[in-house]
C-alpha cells in the first residue's frame, strides 16, 4: 500500500493564519502555553499540505483552509474536506520545531512519529520496554544506543497512534523488531511491529541528521514516498490571485 510522508519546520510556516479554518483558529487560541500552540500549528500546517498535496490540490493558503483538522476524543487527528468522500489516513508528529505527516488517499490503520536521537538513562530502558526490545538493545554497541533507542520508540509511538490509542497504552504492549535490509535510495529501513491481540505493523524507519522517522501501517505500507511540496509563495507570485481562479480542484488521489 502506498504511503505518503511529508516534513516541514517551523520556518515553513506562514506568519499569517489565513490558512486555518475559523474552528481552528479558536482551538488555536485555546492553547495556554507557547510551546503546544507553536507544536500544534507546524503539525496542523505540515498535515494540510500534505493532504493538499496528496490529493493534487495547490497549497495556497484559502485552499488550505477548506481543510480541517481536528482532534477526535482519543487524540487522533481528522480531517473534514469539502466534496471528499472517501476518508483518507493521516498521522501527525511534531518535535524539536520540526513536524511530520504520513499520509494515505486510503483509509487504513496509518502511524508515523519524529523523534530526536538524543541520551536516554537505564531506566527508560526498563520501564518502557519489552524483555525482548531490552535483549536487542544490549546487543547495539553503545555509542550506537541513543540512536537504536529513538529508533524502537518512535516506531512504538507511531503503532499506538495507528492503533488510535496513544500513551494510553502500554508502551511494552507493542514490540518493535527492525528488520534486515538494505536502506532504500532515501534511508528507509524495514520494521516490524508486534502488538498485544496478535495484530502486527509493517513499517519503515530512517535517520537523517539526528531526526528518525517511522511509519507503520495496515495493510503493510510500501517503502514511503516524499511528497513534492511546492513554495506556495513563489506560485503567488508566478499566478497572482484573480478573482476568475479556481480556488479548490476536484479531489484526485496521487499515483
Ligand atoms: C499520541 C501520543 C503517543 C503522541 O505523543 P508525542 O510523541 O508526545 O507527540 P507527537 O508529536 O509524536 O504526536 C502528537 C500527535 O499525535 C496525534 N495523536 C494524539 N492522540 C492520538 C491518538 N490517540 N491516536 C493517533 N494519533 C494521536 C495528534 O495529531 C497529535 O498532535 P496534535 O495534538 O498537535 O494534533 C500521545 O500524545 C498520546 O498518547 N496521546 C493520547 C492520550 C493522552 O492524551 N494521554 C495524555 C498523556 S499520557
Amino acid at each position: 500500500m502506498r504511503v505518503y510522508w511529508l516534513t516541514q519546520a517551523a520556518k515553513d510556516v506562514p506568519l499569517t493564519n489565513d490558512w486555518l479554518c475559523a474552528e481552528e483558529i479558536s482551538c488555536w487560541n485555546g492553547f495556554r502555553f507557547a510551546k503546544r500552540r507553536a507544536d500544534w500549528r507546524l503539525g496542523r500546517w505540515t498535515a494540510k499540505v500534505a493532504i493538499a498535496t496528496c490529493l493534487r490540490w495547490p497549497t495556497y493558503p484559502r485552499v488550505l483552509a477548506q481543510i480541517e483538522i481536528r482532534a477526535t476524543p482519543s487524540g487522533a487527528p481528522e480531517a473534514l474536506l469539502p466534496g471528499l468522500t472517501t476518508p483518507l489516513a493521516f498521522s501527525i508528529s511534531h518535535r524539536a520545531g520540526a513536524a511530520m505527516c504520513a499520509v494515505s488517499p486510503i483509509r487504513m490503520k496509518l502511524g508515523c512519529d519524529l523523534e530526536i536521537v538524543e541520551p536516554r538513562g537505564d531506566a527508560f530502558v526498563t520501564d518502557y520496554f519489552t524483555p525482548e526490545e531490552q535483549c536487542l538493545v544490549t546487543r547495539v554497541p553503545r555509542a550506537d544506543r541513543p540512536a537504536f533507542l529513538g529508533l524502537l520508540w518512535s516506531a512504538k509511538e507511531s503503532a499506538l497512534k495507528a492503533i488510535g490509542q496513544g500513551l494510553r497504552l502500554d508502551t511494552r504492549s507493542v514490540a518493535v523488531t527492525p528488520l534486515d535490509g538494505q536502506p532504500d535510495v532515501s534511508g528507509w529501513s524495514p520494521l516490524r511491529v508486534r502488538c498485544a491481540g496478535n495484530q502486527v505493523f509493517y513499517g519503515w524507519w530512517r535517520n537523517t541528521h539526528g531526526f528518525l522517522h517511522t511509519v507503520v501501517s495496515d495493510p503493510d505500507p510500501e517503502c514511503p514516498i516524499a511528497l513534492p511540496v511546492s513554495d506556495y509563495r513563489r506560485d503567488l507570485i508566478d499566478f497572482p490571485d484573480t478573482s476568475s481562479r479556481n480556488e479548490r480542484v476536484p479531489a484526485k488521489i496521487a499515483s
